[in-house]
């Protein structure tokens, strides 16, 4: 396991951050961004961000990163003795509130806030993308608990990593869920979760490739689909959506940057999907498009 870390104002070092979680070959596993302590509250400018990779990430592509975000300095990049660094990193990353939803890990479990419309939900620490830390899941977190007055009978949470917003929307609408991802350890981690927040009864699992599978195949079509992965194959999955939503139905894009989200949208539109909402990031917006 590899640590790089930088330190440096909070504003110079957020886009990195976000590049650092998606734009590498290969990804960093985990990313995160911290206040040092030794600075008073309202000080913004020493932070220290750091990005955990599983092999050596190559220094031309790291080179690139620190030229197109001036001001980050030369970055240090150090490999670590055997541990679950990705864990580790993440530990005490801190309540998250994301509109109506409350995420916590374990050790955060006393200071959550109480608030009667709150829905909890309890994600710890682990390799699998989605402790709503990161603004993708923050932002369709956000955008689902806008939704009044509409519940979707079927559900499918494509590439769930954690489960969140699986859990989410089991949570808000006390509907069945089906939840999938490519990655076998995201399931493993994904059932625990589910475990953990009582939706065991209303949330199932499974590995597949986009759609590829047996259960998607026989839960379709669907009148909701959560899908936060990254712009390419979302843009490639638009057509496989198109034969599993609805009419009417609607879908909820994510993990899109914002110089992505013409192309991502102009392939959804060609697979007869139009714009209902959008939810406003500088770096990651989030769509939700209606089958037509
Ligand atoms: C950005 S994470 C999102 C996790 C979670 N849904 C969230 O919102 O936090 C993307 C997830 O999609 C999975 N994934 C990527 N491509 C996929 C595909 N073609 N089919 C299924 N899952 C995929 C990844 O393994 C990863 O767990």
């Amino acid at each position: 396991m590899y640590k790089l870390s930088w330190t440096g104002g909070k504003e110079a070092l957020e886009k990195p951050a976000n590049a650092l979680t998606d734009l590498l070959d290969p990804p960093a596993d985990a990313v995160s961004m911290t206040k040092q302590d030794t600075v008073a509250e309202d000080d913004e400018t020493a932070w220290s961000l750091e990005a955990y990779f599983q092999e050596r990430p190559d220094s031309e592509v790291i080179n690139t990163l620190v030229a197109e975000h001036g001001g980050l300095g030369a970055g240090f990049l150090e490999e670590l003795p055997d541990r679950d660094w990705v864990a580790h990193s993440l530990e005490g990353l801190g309540v998250v509130r994301c509109g109506r939803f409350v995420l916590y890990g374990a050790h955060d479990a006393d200071k959550l806030p109480d608030e009667a419309d709150d829905i909890v939900i309890r994600i710890d620490a682990n390799q699998a993308f989605g402790t709503g830390h990161h603004p993708t899941t923050a932002g369709c977190l956000t955008l689902l608990g806008r939704f009044s007055g509409w519940a979707p009978k079927s559900v499918l949470d494509l590439g769930c990593g954690s489960a969140v917003l699986a859990i989410a929307a089991a949570k808000l609408w006390d509907r069945d869920i089906l939840a999938s991802d490519i990655d076998e350890t995201s399931i493993v981690i994904a059932r625990e979760n589910v475990k953990l927040n009582d939706v065991e009864g209303q949330v199932s699992l499974c590995v597949a490739a986009g759609f590829d599978h047996p259960d998607i195949a026989a839960a379709a079509s669907f009148d909701f689909v959560f899908a936060n992965i990254l712009a390419g194959p979302l843009a490639e999955l638009a057509q496989d959506m198109a034969a599993h939503i609805a009419k009417n139905g609607r879908v909820m894009l994510a993990g899109l940057m914002a110089e992505q989200e013409a192309g991502v949208l102009a392939a959804y539109e060609k697979a007869g999907f139009r714009q209902l909402n959008r939810l406003d990031h500088e770096t990651w917006p989030v769509l939700l498009l209606v089958r037509q």
